[in-house]
């Protein structure tokens, strides 16, 4: 049996049901190598400051190590009575080395220690989900160059609106993705910080060397304040409030798609590898993808208003309630892990119907706005035009005459012979060459400049 950390202090056992209640080994043994790393770090800084020897660091690294080894290979028995990783780890390193095992945690408490971990758990998820955005931006980009050319109609209020093509379409949500990888290295400054050092909230009389610690273990610089930096989580809010920005990202492209898909837009259809059929209806091929990342998105919500509400409470400075930071936090990163792996894999294989989304772009309503640029450009004022042009339309609809099929010059002087040329779409696109308007050779240097990134 594996000793009792507080067994000084204590006359009873901890109650089988306060174990339950308390242990967080059966989720935060993930930060297990990033606690190793720290141990390590820890204990060099120690030889410095002749706490230990050379020989007793050399049998705290390699008990360590021989941990690591066990837990990769599935070959550790977590115990709940040690509560969590930490304590896991230490008492099986004393179990396994002896005396030198019960020096590691000189200068140090669990609450420098967590903080610590799950700094460097963050960093690395920062990594891993930044380079799943990168291969969604790809696979995007990859479908935006091949239907660069394909006409869509653009929706305001799921009207529609004006002409684009669907690679300018896709293009919008690479231009989200790359916010949000940004956001994430935006808020990895301020995860990359030691707090170890920091003790139980106010130090040590033992002075080790913190820089030493932190550039072993990678990070750019320490915390300033040892109050603060153990009872810090904003860091974890950040990243939750970003992993949740883009689940708003993933679920409005879900819900394009969802749409594409229906046979009332029949713009798309996604691979039957990549969509569900219906136990009951034969003919229903479903976008369950797409729905279940749109639903996903409320957990990722959740995950950060479950953290922000149990932080707003608390007095400085560590509270055994900031335990509860890191389910959300594990929740949010294998959500979103996931959710980016298959949307990205569903998205290399949608096909796009040309033919339906151009019908549909080809409405001649969708140039109303160019007609009332017509004639502005022929001297009239803006308001004025968009009246003329009001008008039209409200002819074409009560004759039931389609808008390109008018006589416009019986309506206004101002329509000139050449009026209902600016009815022609592919010349429409083309003159949208404004910087982020979709002419298509404006999609195709777009697509070209997120290639180079
Ligand atoms: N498992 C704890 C947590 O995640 C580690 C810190 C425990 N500190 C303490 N004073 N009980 O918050």
């Amino acid at each position: 049996m594996y000793p009792n950390m507080w067994k000084g202090r204590f006359a009873q056992a901890t109650a089988d049901l306060v174990q339950q209640y308390g242990e967080s080994i059966s989720y935060d043994w993930r930060l297990y190598k990033h606690d190793i790393a720290g141990s390590i770090a820890h204990a060099r800084a120690q030889v410095k400051a002749e706490l230990l020897t050379e020989d007793e660091f050399l049998q705290i690294e390699s008990g360590l190590r021989s941990i690591e080894k066990d837990i990769d290979n599935g070959n550790f028995h977590f115990s709940i009575e040690l509560e969590d990783i930490h304590m896991n780890i230490e008492a099986e390193l004393t179990n396994r080395i002896g005396a030198a095992g019960g020096k590691l945690h000189t200068a140090r408490s669990r609450n420098d220690q967590v903080a610590t971990d799950t700094r460097l758990y963050c960093r690395e998820q920062i990594n891993i989900i930044s380079s799943h955005l990168k291969d969604l931006q790809k696979a995007l980009l990859d479908k935006a160059e091949q239907y660069a050319e394909a006409l869509i109609p653009g929706y305001t209020h799921l009207q529609r609106g004006q002409p684009v093509t669907v690679g300018h379409h896709l293009l919008a949500y690479v231009e989200m993705l790359a916010r949000d990888i940004d956001r994430l290295n935006d808020a990895k400054k301020r995860v990359n910080i030691s707090p170890l050092g920091s003790g139980a909230l106010a130090g040590s009389t033992i002075n080790l060397d913190r820089n030493q610690i932190a550039a072993e273990l990678g990070f750019d610089s320490i915390t300033t304040n040892s109050m603060d930096a153990i009872s810090d989580r904003d860091y974890i809010m950040e990243l939750l409030f970003a992993f949740a920005l883009i689940g708003t990202h993933l679920s409005r492209l879900s819900e394009d798609l969802i749409l594409w898909c229906s046979s009332e837009f029949a713009f798309a259809s996604l691979s039957d590898a990549h969509t569900t059929g219906s136990s009951l209806m034969p003919q229903k091929k479903n976008p369950d993808v797409c729905e279940i990342t749109r639903g996903k998105t409320g957990r990722l919500y959740g995950n950060l208003v479950s953290l922000l509400t149990s932080a707003k409470g608390l007095p400085l400075t560590y509270n055994r309630d900031l335990q509860e930071d890191k389910e959300p936090l594990f929740d949010s990163i294998d959500t979103l892990i996931i959710a980016l792996s298959v949307n990205t894999e569903m998205i290399a294989d949608m096909t796009i119907n040309v033919e339906t989304c151009e019908a549909a772009a080809s409405d001649p309503l969708l140039l109303a706005t160019d007609l009332a640029d017509y004639l502005v450009k022929n001297g009239v004022p803006f308001r004025s035009a968009h009246e003329l042009v009001g008008k039209a339309v409200a002819l074409s609809v009560q004759t039931s005459t389609p808008l390109d099929q008018l006589d416009l010059t019986q309506i206004s002087s101002h329509y000139g012979a050449d009026a209902n040329d600016v009815f022609n779409l592919q010349t429409a696109l083309a003159s949208r060459t404004n910087v982020g308007a979709p002419s298509t050779q404006n999609v195709k240097d777009q697509i070209s400049r997120w290639r180079n990134i």
